[in-house]
């Protein structure tokens, strides 16, 4: 069993990526593969809503979202990560997170539905739980089991070194990769066990216009 962790920020061995190492390497003790996407630190596009995924059933622009997309079908889990910047989330991963979501070709049923998610943030001092509720939109309209912590998931620093001194932050990260693992291993047994996935319906959706 995999789990991809996300960089959502630009720096590629910063802060975020130092939660999610430790996030990696207690999956890995838990005998769970993981492997770290970085988004890089280039510009990413935002949705442009021409709906085109919904006959291509991928993005129209073939950037690193469908790239991950790709890797992504074979996921068995998912940690998003992102920088607090102005209690959000980094501006890239929204455009990321965005399109990746909206191009799922059956729209929460399909790379993602029932494959459990976890959100991450890191920050210097403030805006975290604000970013980290703007995170947990994606997998939580796409039928995405939450994976939580014994804390909300966050670490403190404005380095790699400053992360590290934050000991809870990354206690925090153990746990979380720890209740990830165990959620894996019962959904495998579950479903070696016979248990069916949850009855699919057509999607309502109504718009709110009558
Ligand atoms: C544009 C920008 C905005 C930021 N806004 C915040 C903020 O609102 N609150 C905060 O505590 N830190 C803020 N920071 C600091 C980063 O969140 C913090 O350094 C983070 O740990 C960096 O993670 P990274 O190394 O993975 O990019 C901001 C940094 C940048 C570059």
């Amino acid at each position: 069993m995999k789990v991809l962790l996300v960089n959502g920020s630009p720096r590629k061995a910063g802060c975020t990526f130092t939660a999610l190492s430790e996030v990696a390497k207690t999956l890995n003790e838990e005998n769970i593969e993981a492997e770290i996407f970085h988004i890089g630190d280039e510009p990413i596009a935002g949705c442009i809503s021409c709906r085109a995924c919904r006959e291509l059933g991928k993005c129209v622009k073939d950037d690193i979202v469908n790239k991950f997309a790709d890797i992504a079908k074979s996921a068995d889990g998912f940690v998003f990560g992102s920088p607090v910047y102005y209690a959000g989330i980094n501006g890239s991963l929204a455009c990321f997170m965005d399109r990746l979501f909206f191009s799922d070709p059956a729209f929460g049923s399909g790379i993602f539905g029932l494959k459990p998610a976890a959100c991450v943030v890191s920050a210097r001092r403030a805006g975290t739980t604000a970013a980290l509720d703007q995170l947990m939109k994606y997998p939580g309209l796409s039928q995405m089991p939450i994976i939580t912590s014994r804390y909300w998931n966050m670490v403190h620093g404005n380095t790699p070194e400053e992360v590290a001194q934050d000991l809870e932050g990354l206690q925090i990260m153990r746990c979380l990769a720890r209740n990830m693992a165990w959620f894996l291993k019962c959904k495998e047994a579950g479903i070696k066990a016979g248990i069916p996935f949850p009855k699919s319906e057509e999607r309502i959706a109504t718009n709110f216009i009558r």
